[in-house]
């Protein structure tokens, strides 16, 4: 946990420009920046910066937010770590509170071995270029190898000089801890002589294993001298699950996002070899099955994933393996065969990159049908290896969650082999309920594993949704939702502004917000907000004011100063000018007008943006989902009005807020009169013929009353509004 201080310390320090424009190429355009959207492809700008409001919105695919927002989507990261990530950018210092002195010296423990990592991983960059021995053996090799700068510099490589002792001596100069060192392997120690270390990657090019944050959490070495083992990587260790990493990820999350597309191919140099052929959106499994864990890294930035692998038969083979498990995580899979002895590397050293782009293309296959192909060719005349080679195709089948799909593939598949449409999907369907059974079983053997595991280290489910997607059913569940939505909205864009003075009983007079008017007019009808998210930010925005007051005393306090300062060099700059008594006076004036009314207007900002600023970075995912989407949803006002007339702009904003608010609370119990008159209406429907008179009657004219009270609304609202809907 990060204590509230210091997520408002780096909420604060958080500037929308500087974080977005580590992303973006921004281009200031008027009031706003621009850019292309970093979420999705686009040759045009729709990507708006708002610094006043520290606020960033894509109009054509809706995402965007707070500083926190867009790193959290950007980086695939939790709200508490894209905190972390934008306090290391401002260099203000975390400190985690609430950990048991376990958790802090697990804690503590993990940050000295990613510092032992990164310590180390520097190192050899340097030694890569700035030693002889790096430049002439290391260098040289990656030279050689086709390798160039940018990637050398993209994927951190570096050369563990070769005398055994470099390293160590290096470490200890730099007072490293030693032990960290050798936990993460980058040391190891004499078994001959213990207390004494080695360098363990000597003589090998290093590439960094860097995790979806950046941090280096192992290294491989490539032998370079045709020694007993090609590359040696760094053991398991309290920051390294090797089943849990892939190499590539941290420089290839965004363009896998914005590709919608994940290429998966074996070793370190086959990923720098498509990322130098222009296909970035790359990661590698390092020799190792995919686990489920790598597979849900993938599934946070895309659904669609393209195995590559060499056409040999161990490729093959390597391309079938795994899939059953792609295709249960609910992944599109496609399988790519490079020609015969090539991997991607290779194969793109012996093309040009458009003609690699080109042969990818054009050869994924979809992994089903290339499994059916590739069984049916090996069957031969055997009918046992027929059976077991349709037994297999099923199998995976039996993995697609999704009927719909299953089912055109059970076509295909019948087609390719040769069997009849019904006898393959009975067989399916058959063997579908035992895969289901067996994820159920290790479902419940892993259930408690993994909640532990989300507890401390939370993804975040980029894919979830605030509210199923079909109208229908919210409005089922809750009535008044769209009501609801466009109340809080409102409240949101102008919760904590002065809305009119209340008189209290005892005679005393007191300014109430917005959000306290909506509050005191729903609650006059005994009605609250029912939908959850909307409950927690309408709560939230109340609990406001008293912050706000206090923040807009020292923000006066402030402002006076700033205004003394401007009328001060102003009033220098008019006396040094040479005017006349007459020009001087208006000079001066005009000074005056100009500044009171920024003034003014800023002050105005401070309190029209306060909701946002304060809940735009919420940590409860409700809150700050409802605020943000308010903000999304918010219509600029015309340009029309504002061009060099800042007056109006306040007022016009006034103006809708005092025509908006109100409505909507209108609207929202006008429904509530239209829903209680339709229950009343049904009632009495059940009612005729089988009851009193007197029990219909008095039904009769609890509807009449309801209809009254509708009716005297209505002359409030004006008709204008009465039958308008909300969308
Ligand atoms: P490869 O043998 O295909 O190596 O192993 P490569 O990536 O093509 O390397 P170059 O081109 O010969 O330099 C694929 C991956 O398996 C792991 C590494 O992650 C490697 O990139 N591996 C391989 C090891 O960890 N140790 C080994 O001894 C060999
Ligand atoms: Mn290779």
């Amino acid at each position: 946990m990060i204590d509230k201080a210091t997520v408002q310390k780096i909420t604060d320090a958080a500037d929308i420009v500087e974080v977005v424009s580590d992303y973006v190429h921004l281009i200031k355009r008027g009031r706003n920046y621009v850019g292309l959207c970093p979420f999705h492809n686009e040759k045009t700008p729709s990507f708006s910066v708002n610094s006043v409001r520290n606020f960033c919105y894509c109009f054509s695919c809706k995402k965007g937010g707070s500083p926190v927002n867009f790193i959290m989507e950007k980086e695939g990261l939790t709200y508490h770590d894209a905190l972390l990530h934008l306090a290391s950018k401002y260099n203000i210092k975390v400190e985690e509170k609430e950990l048991s002195d376990d958790e802090r010296r697990q804690l503590n423990e993990r940050e000295s071995l990613l510092v032992a990592n990164e310590w180390a991983a520097s190192r050899m960059e340097k030694d890569l270029r700035d030693t002889e021995e790096g430049r002439s053996v290391g260098l040289q090799y990656l030279y050689q190898r086709g390798v160039t700068e940018e990637a050398i510099k993209k994927f951190r490589l570096g050369y563990n000089l070769d005398s055994g002792h470099a390293l160590t001596d290096a470490a200890k100069l730099d007072a490293m801890d030693i032990s960290s060192l050798s936990q993460v392997g980058v040391l190891g120690e004499s078994q001959k002589m213990p207390g004494t270390y080695y360098d363990r990657f000597r003589g090998r090019v290093i590439f960094p294993v860097l995790n979806a944050s950046g941090k280096v959490v192992a290294l491989g070495g490539r032998d370079l001298k045709g020694g007993m083992a090609k590359y040696i990587n760094s053991p398991e260790s309290a920051i390294y699950k090797k089943s849990n990493e892939l190499y590539g990820i941290f420089q290839a999350k965004s363009e896998i996002a914005k590709q919608d597309c994940c290429y998966l191919v074996e070793g370190y140099m086959d990923v720098i070899g498509m990322w130098q052929a222009g296909m970035e959106n790359v990661v590698a499994s390092s020799g190792t099955a995919l686990t489920d864990g790598q597979i849900a890294m993938i599934h946070r930035f895309t659904d669609n994933i393209t195995l590559i692998y060499d056409g040999d038969a161990a490729g093959i083979k390597a391309s079938l393996r795994g899939i059953d498990m792609l295709l249960a995580h609910k992944m599109n899979v496609k399988v790519l065969l490079l020609p015969d002895g090539h991997d991607p590397d290779s194969f793109a050293r012996a093309n040009t990159p458009e003609n690699f782009r080109k042969y990818v293309q054009e050869h994924a296959t979809d992994i089903i049908r290339f499994k059916a192909q590739v069984l049916l060719k090996d069957i031969g005349n055997d009918p046992q290896r027929r059976v077991n080679a349709i037994q297999s195709v099923v199998q995976s089948l039996a993995h697609i969650p999704d009927k719909v799909k299953r089912n055109v593939y059970v076509q295909e598949c019948s087609r390719i082999l040769g069997v009849s449409e019904e006898v393959i999907e009975s067989a399916v369907e058959k063997s579908r309920s035992d895969v289901m059974e067996q994820q159920r079983h290790q479902r419940q053997s892993g259930e408690i594993d993994r909640m532990k595991q989300d507890e401390q280290n939370p993804q975040p489910d980029l894919n979830k949704q605030l509210r199923p997607s079909k109208g229908r059913e919210i409005t089922e569940m809750y009535p008044f939702y769209p009501f609801e939505r466009n109340v809080v909205y409102q409240c949101v864009r102008y919760g904590i502004l002065d809305f009119c003075e209340v008189e209290f009983d005892d005679g005393t007079t007191d300014m109430i917000n917005v959000a306290e008017f909506v509050a005191e007019e729903i609650q006059d009808d005994e009605i609250w907000f029912t939908f959850p998210a909307f409950a927690k930010t309408f709560n939230r925005i109340l609990d406001l004011k008293e912050e706000f007051l206090n923040d807009r005393v020292a923000f006066n306090v402030n402002l006076e100063k700033e205004k003394k300062e401007l009328l001060k060099s102003g009033y220098d700059e008019i006396a040094s000018k040479n005017m006349s008594m007459e020009e001087i006076r208006r000079a001066e004036r005009m000074l005056d007008e100009r500044v009171n009314d920024e003034m003014a207007k800023r002050r105005f900002e401070f309190a029209r943006y306060f909701v946002e600023q304060k809940l735009s970075s919420h940590h409860d995912d409700d809150v700050r989902r409802t605020v943000t989407e308010a903000m999304n949803e918010e219509q600029p006002l015309s340009n029309i009005y504002l061009r060099n007339n800042p007056v109006s702009e306040r007022k016009m904003e006034l103006d809708r807020m005092r025509m908006l608010v109100p409505r909507g609370v209108l609207e929202w119990k006008n429904e509530l009169l239209n829903q209680r008159i339709r229950a009343k209406m049904k009632q009495l429907d059940s009612l005729l013929g089988h009851a009193e008179p007197a029990e219909q009657q008095n039904i009769i004219l609890e509807i009449q009353a309801l209809m009254e009270k509708r009716g005297q609304l209505g002359k409030v609202m004006g008709d204008r509004t009465i039958g308008t809907k909300i969308k």
